[in-house]
């Protein structure tokens, strides 16, 4: 039998030795943006797990790009120096592929961890700040109002972005991942439900993607131009008049032309009112609907949990890569344990090659041991 699931994939340059990728995961566990022991746990065993592709949590462009207080950041020498630690105890124990999700929460940021609530923090609050977005519109009613961007702020943050994608080509990531999904401050311009602007960033489809391009240009511009620049993006707001799978296609088809790798396909996040029709594999037909008609290559994700599931949305031609969120930190063996289902090989460390069961005598490529 062979697994497509366990097929090698090219994003660009960069060689994934499979399909399986790991979701962007915060961890709201940063200090003034800088990682620290617990991102060298939560990433290291992740980056031992067989996975083709991991992808760091978004990492604010900003201090004010931030959800949470405890987000990571890459905006300071402080932030790089303690990510460069960390990435360097993967790179010597570790062949993953490891690329870093690139934020801005826009009005969504100053929020409290999701284990204290998760609600705005006011600007007058302790660590709170004042938010920036398209329009001076709050995410949720009764909400603190975002500061509405004028051409200045939008200067400033597409410089932001691209000086953090100049640290992140110095810390030697793979890959960079924009993120303009889940109603972050790029969701925000894309959809009408959260952009009023009446200059040229806001009204028509074409005024709404400006800012997310000019983002996407000054990032790949910043980044080498051997390794691959993507996006995620929210293919639905799952609310009537909001952001669709028109749009997104549109925005799909336009990074396209501007040399963007792949699509990262979720839905989702920019209000309160969405009306998700959740299941398994429920974002699927949406990266399939990117794949056929753009035909960059697609990363599909959401309810993705069994091995079989995610073959098939290979196999199938759905989607070129599955990512997984939940279930990696579930079962962070999820790949080995895919690939003894399916009958394929996997990476895994020298120091773990006895624990292959004896009924999968090839799952660990390359294991071999022996004692006297
Ligand atoms: C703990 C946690 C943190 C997350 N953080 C991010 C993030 O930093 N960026 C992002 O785009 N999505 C984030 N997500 C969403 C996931 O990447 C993923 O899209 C979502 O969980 C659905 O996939 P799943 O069903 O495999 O969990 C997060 C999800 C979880 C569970």
């Amino acid at each position: 039998m062979t697994s497509h699931l366990f097929d090698p994939l090219q994003i660009g340059n960069l060689r994934l030795a499979n399909r399986i990728v790991i979701a962007p995961m915060c961890q709201y566990s940063a200090r003034d943006g800088s990682a620290g022991d617990w991102h060298l746990i939560h990433l290291g065993h992740l980056a031992l797990s067989g996975a083709g592709l991991l992808i760091l949590e978004a990492t604010a462009v900003s201090p004010e790009g931030r959800i949470t207080p405890g987000d990571l950041g890459l905006y300071s020498d402080a932030n790089e120096a303690a990510l460069a630690r960390v990435l360097a105890a993967l790179r010597a124990h570790a062949p993953i592929a490891v690329a870093m999700q690139i934020a801005h929460a826009g009005r969504k940021g100053s929020s409290r961890a999701p284990w204290d609530g998760g609600q705005q923090l006011r600007p007058d609050e302790p660590d709170g700040w004042q938010t920036v977005a398209p329009s001076a519109v709050p995410h949720a009613e009764g909400e603190e109002p975002p500061a509405a961007l004028d051409e200045a702020g939008l200067d400033r943050i597409r410089a932001e972005f691209a000086a953090t994608a100049v640290r992140a080509a110095r810390l030697g990531l793979d890959g960079l991942e924009i993120h303009a999904a889940h109603g972050y401050l790029l969701h925000q311009f894309l959809s009408p439900i959260a952009n009023k602007r009446e200059d040229r960033y806001g009204g028509s489809l074409e005024n709404r993607m400006r800012f997310p391009l000019e983002v996407f240009d000054a990032v790949r511009a910043s980044f080498p131009a051997d390794r691959p620049v993507w996006m995620r993006i929210s293919a639905t707001d799952w609310v009537p008049d909001g952001w669709n799978i028109e749009g997104t296609v549109a925005l799909s088809q336009a990074l396209k032309e501007r040399g963007c790798a792949a699509i990262h396909v979720t839905t989702g996040g920019v209000s309160p009112q969405q009306a998700i029709k959740l299941g398994p594999g429920y974002q699927v037909p949406y990266a399939h609907r990117v794949k056929t008609e753009v035909g960059l290559a697609t990363i599909a994700v959401g309810l993705i949990t069994e091995p079989e599931q995610a073959e098939a949305i290979i196999a199938n031609g759905e989607a070129d890569a599955v990512s997984l969120a939940r279930a990696m930190l579930y079962d962070p063996r999820w790949p080995w344990h895919a690939a003894a289902r399916l009958g394929a090989q996997v990476d895994a460390p020298k120091q773990y090659w006895r624990s292959q069961p004896r009924e999968f005598k090839n799952l660990f490529d390359g294991a071999h041991f022996g004692q006297r």
